[in-house]
Formats: C-alpha cells, structure tokens, sequence
C-alpha cells in the first residue's frame, strides 16, 4: 500500500469514529462502537495496524507516526463519549430541579474560631495594653547571646546544657554564638532594651521550646509572657502591684498573689508568682528586679535606672481560666474539643 493511501484511511477512520462517539446515547451504542473501532481482534484500528506491513520500509516511520496520533485520538474521543454518558446517568436534565426541595431547613455554616491560646493572648495583650505596656517582638530562632549570656547565664551554667535545650546543630554559628530554639522569652528583653533607652514598658508573648517529654502539664513547645519594666525608682512593689492587677483582671477579683523567694540569673532578688485561686496556690510564673548585669550588657547604667521583669505560663492561665486539665488538649488540634472556646 502506498503512504498516501494509507494517511486517507487513517483520515477517513477518524472522522467516522468521531462522527459515531460523538452520537452515541447509550451504553450499548457505546460498547458497539468501542468493538467496532478499537476491538482488539476485528477492529478498524487493527486492521488499519496491519495494513502498515505493506508500506515500503522507508516510508514506515511516517505511517507510525500518524498511525500513533489516530489511535491516541480515537482513544480519546471513546473517553469522552464515555464521560457524558456516565454523567448524563448520575444526573439527567431535569432531575436536579425536581430534586430541589427549598423547603428543607439549610445546611448549617461550620463558623472556624481563634484557637483557645490565641484568644488567650489577644486578651493578655488587652488588659498588659491598658497598663500601659506596648507589645514586643522576638524571633523564635535566637542566638546564645541573647538566650543566655546578655541575661547573665555563663557558658559553664546548667541551663546552657544541650539536653536542656533545643540547639540547631545544623545551622550555622552566628557571632552571637550557636543558634537554638528560644528557651524562654526573656530574649526579648535583650532585643528590646539594645534598641530602646530608657524607660521601657514593655509585654512579649511567644512559643518557647523546651525539650520536656509531654504529659498533663508539659509540652515541648508552650507559650509566655514576658514583661519588661524599667524606669528610675522601680520598686518590688511596683512589680506586685501589676502582677496583682494583672491577675485579677484575667482571672478574677477573687484572686490573691504570693511571692515565693527564688532564683534566676537575671534578676536579683528574684521571686516565683503564685496566684489563688479555688482555695490553692499555683505557679504561674517568675519574676524579679533586672540584675544590675543585664542592665550593664545593654549598655544601661544600673546606677541611674532599675527595673522588673516577669515571664509567666500562657498555657497555665488559659488552662486555670477554662477548666483545662491537659496542656496536650491544646495541641492536638481535635475540633470537638477547639470547638468548645
Ligand atoms: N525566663 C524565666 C523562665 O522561663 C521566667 C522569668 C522571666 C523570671 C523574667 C524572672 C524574670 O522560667
């Protein structure tokens, strides 16, 4: 046979298979058609396949070719025919009107929410703002430099343990020392006072990483609030006074707050925050007055300014506020139980 001859029959093949898909209308009709064009045994397809051996070798490539795109588009012209029968099945023309009942009540809208965490600390922010404090910003990704040194943590001190803390081992060394996941949000008060003279008012609420096995009270990853005032003549009392404020105004006027005497590296003297509440005393927090040697890597003169600092629990205060008994709830992302704030 020669080339062109053949290249008419593949022509004239196509047309006619398109001509008969594109009429069809019912699966009968259809599976006829397929038998017909694409049969394996006694198909046009196939017959028009075996009519290529009698093409001169030389022009064999070129009826290959053509040969490949028919069969390609009668494939898919099969396909199609196929697709509008089966969804010309699923719904005929007037079914879906006659199956629209407007009388039926609506679907109801499923209303998304903030999660509990988040309305925790949008209110945090609310009540710090009206005492005056503005809110700060940290990365949560810091240096050793402002996760301890500047907050007067020595390199030989045991809260700078590799097992205490989440370093980055792959990431790359600063000149502010290893990189890690922020162990406490204190940083931020670094940050902030090497920016800002004096006086400063200032709240920082953030994720701080910790590798603690989860269980009812613990999480690797929780929430704090940092509190940052410095000013001339800032007394304990001041910091009591809006720790007190603050803890009635979250969690009720009911509520009392104790200090316990404690210990931490960047504050002196330095205090745990104990809030009332149902008849027991919880933790919430830590807090103190700025050790003068924090003041002093900020380049602050602690002569002429003083001031506190506190980092509470976000997680432990919204868990206080709704009953939660595992911190874990939180962060499981199970919609029956976000679903509840
Ligand atoms: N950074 C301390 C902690 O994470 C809390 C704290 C903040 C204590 C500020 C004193 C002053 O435990």
């Amino acid at each position: 046979m020669a080339l062109a001859e053949f290249l008419k029959s593949l022509d004239a093949l196509l047309t006619a298979a398109s001509e008969t898909f594109a009429a069809i209308d019912s699966d009968e009709a259809l599976e006829s058609a397929r038998v017909a064009f694409l049969g394996a045994k006694q198909g046009q397809l196939k017959a028009t396949q075996k009519a290529m051996g009698s093409i001169a070798p030389e022009d064999r490539p070129a009826a290959g070719k053509r040969f490949n795109e028919v069969k390609q588009q009668l494939e898919a012209t099969f396909q199609e025919a196929k697709a509008r029968l089966a969804s010309a099945g699923a719904r005929g023309p007037d079914e879906l009107t006659e199956r629209f009942d407007p009388t039926l009540p609506g679907l109801p809208l499923r209303i998304g929410r903030l999660h509990p965490i988040t309305q925790t600390i949008e209110e945090l922010k609310d009540i710090m703002g009206r005492l005056g404090f503005s809110v700060a910003l940290g990365p949560e990704i810091e240096d050793e430099w402002h996760n301890f040194e500047a907050l007067n943590i020595p390199a030989e001190h045991p809260a700078r343990d590799p097992l205490e803390n989440f370093y980055l081992a792959a990431a790359k060394t600063t000149s502010d020392g290893p990189l890690l996941l922020r162990s406490q949000t204190s940083t931020v008060q670094i940050r902030v006072m090497e920016r800002t003279p004096p006086p400063v008012r200032v709240i920082s609420l953030g994720r701080v990483y910790r590798p603690d096995t989860a269980d009812r009270t613990h999480y690797p990853m929780f929430h704090q609030m940092e509190g940052l005032l410095i000013d001339t003549q800032v007394t304990m009392a001041d910091l009591k006074s809006v720790l007190r404020l603050f803890a009635t105004s979250y969690l009720g006027s009911d509520v009392h707050i104790r200090f316990r005497p404690s210990f931490f590296p960047f504050t002196e003297p330095s205090v745990e925050a104990d809030f009332s509440w149902n008849a027991g005393w919880v933790e919430f927090g830590g807090a103190g007055m700025v050790d003068p040697n924090v003041l002093r890597s900020v380049g602050y003169d602690p002569e002429r300014v003083t001031g506190f600092a506190f980092g509470l629990g976000v997680e432990r205060l919204c868990m206080r506020r709704h009953g939660i008994t595992d911190i874990r709830d939180l962060y499981r992302n199970d919609v029956r139980f976000l679903h509840q704030f």
